[in-house]
């Protein structure tokens, strides 16, 4: 069996729908990799990934980023096993390095209610990096709650509960190469 074809993983998890296929992701985050290439030219980015959500994202952007970037993780509490947010974000892994006067691009995986994102940014923005800006792979409009300013974004999706290229559901299927919607 080939598993470089998405149809192949679907024999192995029919419960999942493709939503946005391995193909259209690698070419959309290679966009992305040289629109930041191009704005952070002067100012290479620390990349902020959030995990664990924002993994395999942010391995595969900073591959297309030809600039001399670092990266650093923190870690927020979510959903756990549900699939609805609680509304409770804490940090509960912080950056190793500290950011001020450095130029920080943060990478999520998914602006959902955006609770995450703005208690993110509130933490960071005081510690006063020289700019501080968000790339996410994917939003979806209709469950936004806080407005966030998004500099990046890969896709807009609709209101549907995805998984798969890091996202996941109770930790199974982050390892998926597309996004796919979880039935049922
Ligand atoms: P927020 O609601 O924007 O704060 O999103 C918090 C976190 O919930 C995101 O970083 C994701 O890890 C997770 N999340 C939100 N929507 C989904 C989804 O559709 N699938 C998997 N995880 C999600």
């Amino acid at each position: 069996m080939n598993y470089s074809n998405d149809d192949a993983w679907l024999k192995r998890f029919p419960e999942l729908e493709i939503l946005i296929p391995s193909e259209t992701l690698q070419a959309r985050v290679r966009e992305l990799g040289c629109q930041i290439a191009q704005d952070y030219a002067a100012n290479p980015p620390l990349l902020v990934g959030v995990l664990k959500g924002s993994l395999v994202f942010l391995a595969d952007l900073m591959r297309s980023i030809p600039l001399p970037v670092s990266y650093d993780f923190v870690a927020i509490s979510s959903y756990g096993a549900e699939t609805q947010s609680t509304g409770q974000v804490r940090l509960i892994k912080d950056l190793d390095s500290p950011i001020h006067k450095r130029h920080v691009l943060v990478v999520e995986d998914i602006y959902d209610t955006g609770l995450t994102l703005s208690y993110l940014l509130g933490q960071l923005r005081q510690r006063e990096p020289a700019s501080l800006k968000v790339c996410t792979l994917l939003s979806k409009p209709e469950r936004h709650q806080v407005e966030v300013d998004i500099a990046y974004c890969g896709f807009t999706i609709p209101d549907r509960f995805v998984v798969g290229y890091g996202l996941d559901y109770a930790e199974r299927y982050r390892n998926l190469p597309f996004i796919a919607v979880l039935n049922g």
